[in-house]
């Protein structure tokens, strides 16, 4: 095990969901935009609308400038947050992907050399080359999607990986199809929605209605697909993620279930307005409260993918505290859960000073700290005042304040579908009880 990133009252795992939900935008931008872009173009030279560039630069400026500053930081921000928050997780990743992401990442030298290319050579170059410089951009974006998308629902739903080990065997499983269908649809929503408020911009009233009704037909068929594959996504999740989100075990992720798909009818229904009512009401500032509302949507999207994925990090086989669950023969990796009943947690975290690990009843409460740390910290802020699930708070409310009780309380933790649990020897755990009661006092 790695020492702890404690974020207080806030929780590493949140600090990852922030960045990775925002990173969402510009990423999702980024790899829809340009099949628009293309289209347009296409339009512009076969119908010989010059016209049409002028909009077109705009739309490409502005891609260049928020997804490849915006998104490349977010993206690299989502590698040190997880790295810090998860470091097995995201090490567990990288042993069965990396040659996934080494591809992937081939892909984004493609992205950013086409899309320099494609932006600096508008009027310079020819206007066939110049469609094909779009196009390499258009489909080298997508590609980057389809390997990302595997190591995604892979994280979700691991699928004959636990008993092969195989890449492929974990890539293409149950979930995959469904999300690279509804990822490719809300890309092109996203980059419907994102011409609409480009094209609100523009002079040329004739140009922004055509525009316009374009990026709503695409914003209409991205979302209506968008939908639909959602629908198959949902049934094609785990059995144990299915019961999290339906059964009501824990009731937010119905919330955020209700603020996706409002999300979704708010933006569709804006795309028809705008497309076939009045293409006049939009403007930049209803264009950004669209896109917020888009965002809050995707946001409560993947707070589900990420919610019903509970207890674990990689399904089936690392819980979110970063313990192995289960033995993977495959891989030749045996379950910490067994190894640390009997032989301790505490005694197996080498940055532990000795005299706490030894005895962990002298010093109950600083040892329990730890241990709880390790083994709540990523779900659970210890603070009574915290953001995220406070732990003084939940204990309180269960009425339990002794650390007798509350160690019991700790056995307990195995019921609950979405908790890993408990891991250590009774030592560990009447520590662990002790610091708990010392959170209630
Ligand atoms: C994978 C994330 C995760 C981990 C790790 C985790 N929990 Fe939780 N815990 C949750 C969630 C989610 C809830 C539900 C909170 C809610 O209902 O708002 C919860 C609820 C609770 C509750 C309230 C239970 C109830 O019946 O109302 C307690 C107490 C609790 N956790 C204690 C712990 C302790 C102690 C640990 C560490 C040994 C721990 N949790 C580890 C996610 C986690």
């Amino acid at each position: 095990m790695y020492p702890f990133f404690e974020l207080p009252s806030f929780t590493s795992g949140m600090l990852i969901a922030l960045i990775a939900s925002f990173h969402i935008l510009p990423s999702h931008l980024a790899t829809g935009a340009f099949w628009f872009t293309v289209s347009v173009e296409r339009d512009a030279i076969r119908r010989n609308r010059p016209e049409l560039l002028d909009f077109l630069k705009k739309y490409t400026l502005f891609i260049l400038l928020f997804c490849f500053v915006s998104g490349s930081l977010t993206g690299v921000g989502i590698w040190f947050s997880s790295t810090v928050a998860s470091p097995r997780g995201i090490s567990g990743l990288i042993h069965n992907y990396v040659w996934g992401w080494a591809t992937e990442w081939v892909f984004f030298i493609i992205e950013i050399v086409t899309i320099y290319t494609y932006y600096y050579t508008f009027g310079k170059i020819d206007s066939r080359t110049h469609l094909r410089i779009g196009w390499i951009y258009a489909w080298a974006a997508w590609i980057s999607m389809i390997i990302i998308t595997g190591i995604l629902s892979f994280m979700l739903s691991s699928g004959k990986w636990v008993e092969t080990g195989g890449f492929f065997d974990g890539f293409f499983n149950r979930t995959y199809w469904p999300q690279l269908f509804m990822r490719t649809g809300l890309m092109f929503g996203i980059a419907g929605l994102y011409a609409i408020i480009v094209a609100s911009r523009l002079d040329n009233q004739d140009v922004r209605k055509w525009i316009t009704r374009k990026a709503a037909i695409w914003g209409i068929g991205g979302m209506a697909a968008a939908g639909f594959f959602c629908t198959w996504y949902l049934f094609s999740l785990p059995e144990a993620a299915k019961a999290l989100l339906f059964e009501g075990t824990l009731p937010y992720l119905k919330k955020l279930g209700t603020v996706a798909i409002g999300s979704l009818a708010i933006v569709t229904t804006s795309f028809i307005i705008f497309g076939f009512v009045s293409p006049w009401r939009v403007n930049t500032v209803t264009g950004t409260i669209l896109v917020l509302v888009l965002f809050a949507g995707i946001g409560a999207a993947e707070g589900i993918r990420e919610g019903i994925r509970r207890p674990y990090v990689i399904d089936n086989y690392l819980y979110s505290n970063q313990i192995v669950a289960h033995d993977l023969p495959a891989k030749k990796v045996t379950a910490e859960t067994v190894r640390f009943g009997t032989e301790g947690f505490l005694k197996n975290l080498f940055f532990v000073p000795d005299q706490i690990k030894d005895a962990p009843g002298v010093h109950p409460v600083e040892a329990g700290r730890i241990v709880i740390l390790l083994q709540c910290g990523n779900c659970h802020a210890l603070e009574r005042a915290g953001i995220i699930r406070p732990l003084p708070v939940l204990i309180s409310r269960l009425g339990m304040s002794s650390p007798e009780e509350l160690a019991d309380f700790l056995l307990a933790l195995e019921s609950y579908p979405y908790m890993p649990p408990f891991v250590g020897t009774d030592e560990d755990r009447l520590a662990a009880g002790a610091y708990l009661a010392s959170l209630v006092r």
